[in-house]
């Protein structure tokens, strides 16, 4: 029987005995049973090994360097603890990711404040909570922060559109010159002037291109661009190294990814990184209970589960393409489509599912779901949030429970 790939499974997971897939040395189905289902389930260790592998790329290469975790991937105070042991930096792109960073325990001088559109009243959070560095991204914002009490000192950074498009899916391709984001390269030194106008402090220059990007040559190119603009002491390359989401998806290694940035990263400036995904997205599956199957001759068959759209919205923005297994028998060959419980048709979760003959009961895992699963959850059709289940040399531990039916109603007027 086929086990689950170890690049696409968090670290550690194997199929036991039973031939019953085991996380972090817990038994899914024990964990379904006394956790429920739907469940986002990680191998704490899985995040800490890749926090460490980022940590030791850069200790073995520069002196002075920060890997600053995009916590957009996956708002965890559990997990942001495991950083904070780990050594990283923290970037939150909204007051609310601020709220679970500060309260995850980082250093506020070490979290990095991004946003195409912070409000006067999340810059004002970052200000008293004594944020080391905004990123500012308009003219406009950078006019609002001046007015603000304790801005005169503020470091920031300057978040740049390099005009480098990486190939992924054009919903997270964020570096090219039609964007939201940042300033354009024609707008740069109009901005440097600006900051400096406002009595702002400019330590370094910004970018994220993209994330989900296998291709490693954009960022030594993405250095050199930034570089090009002038001399700052901070150089942030943002986030983006894929990782692998199905079997036959190989993202360059960690080692590589930081050995190619460094290469256009001018000695004695300092280099920054941002990843979310790769430290977090295949430390985390999602567990879900079959509820019915049905089989359509000659068409296809649906397998449909106790989640979907509300605890996965990849699949629905960006096409994104998983893998399931049944948890007890892995390497099945019947081809199925795994459909969530919502009243919408493009409410699949994987359109491509091979399973060993799936029936009412069977506890269904996707890999792969730890960056932003959790982090995209939603309410449609008032479906209570799953838990967050972390798992560690066989002992389980809920870190944020399952909203409950009242939960729904707390925010009632
Ligand atoms: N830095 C900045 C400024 C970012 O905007 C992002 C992601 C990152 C770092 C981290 O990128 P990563 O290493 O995770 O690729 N919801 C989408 C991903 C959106 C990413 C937005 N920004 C998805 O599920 O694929």
């Amino acid at each position: 029987m086929a086990g689950p790939s170890g690049h696409v499974f968090p670290l550690g997971s194997r199929l036991n005995e039973a031939g019953r897939l085991e996380i972090g040395g817990c038994d899914v189905i024990e964990l379904a049973r006394e956790f429920g289902t739907p469940a986002y389930v990680y191998a704490e260790d899985d995040i800490r090994t890749r926090a460490r592998a980022y940590m030791d790329a850069f200790r073995a290469r520069v002196d002075r360097f920060e890997v600053i975790y995009a916590s957009k991937a996956f708002p965890c105070t559990a997990a942001e603890r495991i950083l904070v042991e780990e050594g990283l930096a923290c970037d939150v792109a909204s007051g609310g990711e601020l709220h679970i960073a500060l309260a995850a325990g980082f250093d506020p001088v070490r979290i990095y404040m991004h946003g195409n559109n912070k409000t006067p009243a999340e810059l004002d959070y970052a200000l008293q909570a004594g944020v080391g560095q905004i990123v500012v991204d308009s003219f406009d914002e950078i006019d609002r922060l001046a007015t603000l009490p304790g801005a005169r000192t503020q470091r920031v950074m300057l978040r740049v559109t390099p005009g480098i498009k990486p190939e992924t899916h054009q919903n997270i391709q964020t570096g090219q010159e039609d964007s939201k984001f940042g300033f354009g390269l024609a707008d740069v030194g109009a901005a440097i002037e600006r900051v400096g106008a406002a009595g702002l402090e400019l330590v370094g220059l910004h970018a994220h291109i993209g994330s989900q990007i296998f291709e490693l040559d954009v960022f030594e190119r993405l250095a050199e661009v930034l570089s090009g603009i002038g001399d700052y002491p901070l150089l942030n390359l943002g986030g983006g190294l894929g990782i692998s989401y199905t079997a036959d998806q190989r993202p360059p290694s960690v080692e590589d990814y930081v050995e190619t940035l460094l290469a256009g990263v001018p000695t004695g400036v300092v280099p920054l990184i941002e990843p979310g995904r790769s430290l977090v997205g295949n430390a985390g599956v999602t567990l879900y209970t079959v509820g019915t199957v049905k089989r359509i001759p000659g068409v296809r068959t649906y397998v449909s589960v106790d989640g979907g759209m509300s605890d996965n919205l990849r699949p629905m923005l960006y096409d994104a393409v998983y893998e399931a297994e049944i948890a007890d028998r892995f390497g099945g060959q019947a081809k199925c489509r795994i459909a969530g419980m919502h009243c919408e048709s493009g409410d699949i979760l994987v359109r491509q599912a091979k399973l060993d003959d799936p029936r009412a009961g069977d506890v269904l895992v996707i890999p792969a779901t730890g960056a932003y699963g959790h982090a995209m959850a939603n309410n449609y059709n008032a479906v209570p949030r799953p838990p967050v289940v972390f798992c560690r040399d066989g002992d389980a531990r809920v870190v944020v429970r399952r909203e409950t039916y009242d939960d729904l109603l707390a925010r009632d007027a």
